[in-house]
């Protein structure tokens, strides 16, 4: 049995910045919900927040996650501190500690459950993960003997540069038998260069502690700055993008393209270059998306095209082709083998199968049926000031170029509106409807105003 304990209750001084460190988005999810997603693969029984810093704002950030509990540590002195707030919490409990850091978003489920294993077959009191870093500076040093048993572990700022040349390094990750861990935890003490209560002191109490260094040391960076953030990005972009190739997509220059770790796309699907692909986006096999496009929350179906367009909170069906230009927003519903084309502004709307809106037009609150065309610049007039009206139209109607259709209003099917009409109540099916004044044409006009001057 395990419960998971993550730290997050540090200011994070480092980023210089109003929002609690753990908060900050790295592909679409904060740190914390990253590191709450790896730890949920060992199937926890609590999972406890130690928050701090900002507390209100944390847990508010976290409030639709469920069963999560929280901890506050009032005042931030220190990780051993943090895990003493703990006490009173788990004071029958009988298995496992794993104790995470809220700004350590990159390890992998893998790694976890490799961690907590390791730590039941060898029946240790506490199992910690580290790695051997070419440049370890920032992190505790981490001193074993030749089986891996670990004896100390030294902060840097408290080590001599003799013990700086330890290359293993404490990655803040710890697996603990934590009625051991309760046993030692209320002697820590602060005599050391930052005056705080270190978590990592109780491994020289307990027995036996043992050290698994992590295969990939990507996996560890801790995130203390924006340098930091920026790293853990580009790394989690390598990971989502090299997963994806190996299923079977094209990415036409991959540095140019961000991919969302939420994002899911099938084989034969090719991005081109400077496109992003974010949150719960799903894109079918043969679609070709790019250049220039940014697509958010949105199913697209089998061989859809999107260039140059942003689409977001919205379906494409299977071969419809959307840009350059569009702009596809809230909840809209394209059907099979469409058309939105050039400079286009689509926002809660449907488009039947077979649908074109191929030139400027702008279609709000609207459903049309099937083989609709929307003439050039049709605009639905569909807000009066205040409230959002309703445009219905029938299955192979056409309006004219420039045509304004005054929300709430229904064309039938195969209405034809006339170019430049503005209409402004309701049409059946099958006519013809003209909507603009009659043009003048005076003979002669000219000539005659010439002989007057
Ligand atoms: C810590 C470890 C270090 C390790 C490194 C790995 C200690 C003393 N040092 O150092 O050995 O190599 O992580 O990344 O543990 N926090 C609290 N309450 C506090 C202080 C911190 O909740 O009073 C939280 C922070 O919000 C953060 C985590 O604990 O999520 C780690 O704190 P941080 O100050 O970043 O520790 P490091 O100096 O990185
Ligand atoms: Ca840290």
């Amino acid at each position: 049995m395990v419960v998971v304990a993550i730290l997050a209750a540090g200011r994070g001084t480092r980023m210089k910045s109003n929002l609690p460190k753990v908060l900050h988005s790295l592909g679409g999810q904060s740190l914390i919900e990253r590191v709450l997603e790896s730890s949920r693969a060992l199937l926890p029984s609590r999972q406890i927040v130690i928050v701090g810093y900002q507390a209100v704002e944390v847990k508010a950030a976290m409030q639709s996650i469920p069963n999560l509990e929280f901890v506050e540590q009032t005042e931030q002195l220190g990780t051993g501190h943090a895990i003493q707030q703990l006490l009173p919490y788990l004071e029958n409990y009988n298995g496992d500690l794993l104790v995470l850091s809220g700004d350590v978003p990159l390890l992998r489920k893998e790694t976890l459950k490799h961690l907590v294993q390791i730590h039941t077959e060898h029946n240790n009191a506490a199992t910690l993960l580290t790695a051997q870093l070419s440049n370890p500076k920032g992190y505790g040093r981490v001193f074993c003997n030749s089986e891996n048993i670990v004896q100390q572990i030294i902060e840097d700022k408290d080590c001599t540069p003799t013990q700086k040349q330890n290359c293993r390094i404490n990655a803040g990750v710890y697996c603990f038998r934590w009625q051991d861990l309760a046993k030692v935890l209320p002697h820590l003490r602060a005599d050391n260069a930052q005056k705080e209560y270190y978590l990592p002191d109780v491994v020289s109490q307990l027995q036996p502690v043992m050290a698994v260094d992590v295969q990939d040391y990507q996996e560890i960076l801790g995130i203390n700055d924006r340098l930091q953030l920026a790293t853990a990005y580009e790394i989690l972009q390598r990971r989502v993008k090299e997963k994806w190739m190996a299923a079977g997509v094209t990415l036409i220059d991959p540095n140019s393209i961000t991919i969302d770790d939420t994002v899911e796309l099938q084989p034969d699907v090719t991005i081109e270059p400077q496109t992003h692909l974010r949150g719960n986006t799903v894109i079918q096999t043969g679609s070709r998306i790019g250049p220039g496009s940014l697509i958010e929350n949105s199913h697209l179906g089998e061989n859809v095209t999107v260039s140059y367009s942003v689409v977001t909170d919205s379906v494409v069906q299977s071969g419809s082709r959307v840009g350059p230009y569009a702009h596809l927003r809230n909840h809209v519903e394209v059907g099979a083998s469409c058309r939105v084309g050039n400079f286009v502004e689509l926002k809660n709307s449907k488009l039947g199968d077979r649908t074109n809106v191929a030139h400027l037009s702008y279609l709000g609150d609207t459903v049309t049926g099937n083989r609709v065309n929307i003439g050039a610049g049709t605009i639905t007039a569909n807000y009066d000031g205040v409230n959002k009206h309703k445009t219905i139209i029938g299955d192979g109607t056409k309006t004219g170029s420039n045509s304004v259709l005054v929300a709430p209003l229904t064309l039938g099917n195969d209405v034809y509106v006339a170019a430049g009409s503005t209409i402004t109540e309701d049409v059946p099916d099958d006519s013809l409807v003209i909507a603009r004044t009659r043009q003048v044409v005076k003979p002669g006009w000219r000539k005659k105003q010439k002989t007057e001057d």
